[in-house]
C-alpha cells in the first residue's frame, strides 16, 4: 500500500467527485477561493467540530462554552487592535498586470509571478485584513461593521457574563467554534486559506502569574493537549511540526506563539497556532479589574492561553493524512468518529426482494442511531471499493445466510461485516450491530 501523501490534485479531485468539497457558486463562474461542502464534507466537518466540543467543552470540568456574534460592536475591533496596523499584511501591487501580492511571500526584487514583467512592483503598504460591511439601510460611517476575524473578542466581552452565570474560579476556559472572515490578500491552496473559513478557539484564563513558569506550565499542557487532538483527528503527526514565533513575527497580542505546521504538499505551513496572550485581552476591554479571588479577595485581570484551530486546515490535514492507494483502490483511511458514514449496508443481491427486504430492515434499524449509506447498485466489490473511497470504516453485507436459506442455522440472522482497513471479515449477529458500531466507533 502506497502511503498517505497524496498530492493535491487527488484530493480535491476526490473531495469533489464525492461530495466533500464544490467550488463555491460554480453555477455562476464561481468565486474565486470560495468553496462549498457537500454531502460528505458537512458531516466530516460537523464530525471534526463535534469530537473538539466533546472532548474540549464538554469533557473537561475546567471550561465551558459560547456562540457569540458574528458581528460585534465596532469598537470591540479597535479596543482589540484589529483595525490597527498590527492587522495587516504588506501589500505590493504589480504595475504591469495589477495583480495583488503579499510582500512579505515574494522576492520584489524578482519579476513578477504573473506576467514576469521586471522591477514592476509598487511600494508596499500595509492592507488592513478586517471584512467590511454597513449595518442597515445608509452605507455611511455610523453604520460600518466588520465581520470577526478571530472568534476570540467574543469571548473576551463576554468574560464577566460568564463569570458572573458559571461561577468559575481560575483556572477556566471557554470554547467557542464558529465563522471567522478576513480579506486575505492572497488566499488559495485549495481550501487552505480562504477570505471566509471557521475555527475553533479556547481562550483559558489563568491568574496573572508571579514567576515566569506559572503561565508556562499551563502553555505546556495545552501544548501536550493539542498534541492529543492531532492524534484523535487521525493528523499524521510524523508530517506535524512545531515552530516557534519570534518577537517581531508573532501577532500584536502575543507574548509567545507556536505554531504547529504541517507538511502539506504545497509546503510545510500553519495547520493551528497556541498563544499566551497576557492579560492584553481583558485589559484592554475592562477598565476595572473583571475578576475577583474568593480566598484573598484580591482583584484582577486574568491572563490568557489561547489554542487556536482552523476547521478547514483539520479538514484538509486529515484527508491528507487518511489518503492511501492500494493498486488502483483509493481509501480514506478516516478516524471512525469522523468518517461521514459510520457503516454501509448492501443486499448481496438486489434482485432477491426477500434480502433486499432483510437489508432495508436492518439499515433503517442502524440509520436511526447512526449515518449509514445504503448501496445495492453493481456487484459487492465496487461498492466496497466506493465506500472504501469516501472513508466508511464497516460495510455490512445481508446474503443468503442471513435469510436461514444457506449455510447453518447458526448463521440465520448474522451478517457479513468487513473492515475497510484490512478487508478483513467477520459474521455479526444483526441485533448485534448497533452495539458493535458503537464499540468500534467509539471506543
Ligand atoms: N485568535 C487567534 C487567531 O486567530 P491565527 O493564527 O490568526 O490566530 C488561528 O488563526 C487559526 O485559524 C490558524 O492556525 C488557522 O488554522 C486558521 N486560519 C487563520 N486564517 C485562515 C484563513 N484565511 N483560512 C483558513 N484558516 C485560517
Amino acid at each position: 500500500m502506497t502511503s498517505a501523501n497524496g498530492p493535491m490534485e487527488k484530493i480535491v479531485s476526490l473531495a469533489k467527485r464525492r461530495g466533500f468539497v464544490f467550488p463555491g457558486s460554480e453555477l455562476y463562474g464561481g468565486l474565486a477561493n470560495s468553496w462549498d461542502y457537500g454531502p460528505l464534507g458537512v458531516e466530516l466537518k460537523n464530525n471534526i467540530k463535534r469530537a473538539w466540543w466533546e472532548r474540549f467543552a464538554e469533557r473537561r470540568d475546567d471550561m465551558v462554552g459560547l456562540d457569540s456574534g458574528i458581528v460585534l460592536n465596532p469598537r470591540v475591533w479597535e479596543v482589540s487592535g484589529h483595525l490597527s496596523a498590527g492587522f495587516a499584511d504588506p501589500l505590493v501591487e504589480c504595475k504591469h498586470c495589477h495583480t495583488r501580492f503579499r510582500a512579505d511571500q515574494i522576492d520584489v526584487s524578482k519579476p513578477c509571478g504573473n506576467c514576469g514583467a521586471k522591477g514592476a512592483f509598487t511600494e508596499a503598504r500595509m492592507f488592513n485584513l478586517m471584512l467590511k460591511t454597513f449595518l442597515g439601510p445608509a452605507e455611511e460611517q455610523a453604520n460600518v461593521a466588520y465581520f470577526r476575524p478571530e472568534t476570540a473578542q467574543g469571548i473576551f466581552i463576554n468574560f464577566k457574563n460568564i463569570l458572573d452565570t458559571s461561577r468559575r474560579q481560575l483556572p477556566f476556559g471557554v470554547a467557542q467554534a464558529g465563522k471567522a472572515f478576513r480579506n486575505e490578500i492572497t488566499p488559495g491552496n485549495f481550501i487552505f486559506r480562504t477570505r471566509e473559513f471557521e475555527q475553533m478557539e479556547i481562550e483559558y484564563f489563568i491568574p496573572p502569574p508571579a514567576r515566569e513558569e506559572d503561565w508556562n506550565d499551563y502553555f505546556e499542557e495545552w501544548r501536550k493537549a493539542m498534541r492529543e487532538w492531532i492524534r484523535e483527528a487521525g493528523i499524521d503527526e510524523s508530517r506535524v511540526h512545531e515552530a516557534e514565533i519570534g518577537e517581531g513575527e508573532r501577532a500584536h497580542y502575543s507574548r509567545r506563539t507556536i505554531d504547529f505546521e504541517f507538511e502539506y504538499p504545497f509546503g510545510r505551513k500553519e495547520l493551528y497556532g497556541l498563544a499566551y496572550r497576557g492579560d492584553f485581552d481583558l485589559r484592554n476591554h475592562f477598565k476595572e479589574p473583571p475578576y475577583r479571588d474568593a480566598q484573598t479577595g484580591e482583584a484582577f485581570w486574568p491572563h490568557v492561553i489561547e489554542p487556536s484551530l482552523g476547521v478547514e486546515r483539520t479538514f484538509l490535514a486529515v484527508l491528507l493524512s487518511s489518503y492511501a492507494e492500494d493498486g488502483g483502490r483509493v481509501v480514506l483511511k478516516l478516524p471512525p468518529k469522523l468518517a461521514p458514514y459510520k457503516a454501509a449496508v448492501f443486499p448481496l443481491l438486489s434482485n432477491k426482494p426477500a434480502l433486499v427486504a432483510k437489508a432495508r430492515e436492518i439499515y433503517d434499524a442502524l440509520r436511526a442511531r447512526f449515518m449509514v449509506a445504503w448501496d445495492d447498485r453493481g456487484n459487492i466489490g465496487k461498492r466496497y471499493y466506493a465506500q472504501d473511497e469516501i472513508g466508511t470504516p464497516y460495510c455490512i453485507t445481508v446474503d443468503f445466510d442471513t435469510l436461514g436459506e444457506e449455510g447453518g442455522a447458526d448463521l440465520k440472522d448474522t451478517v457479513t461485516v468487513r473492515r475497510r482497513d484490512t478487508g478483513a471479515q467477520e459474521r455479526v449477529r444483526a441485533d448485534k450491530l448497533a452495539e458493535f458500531l458503537h464499540a468500534a466507533i467509539y471506543r
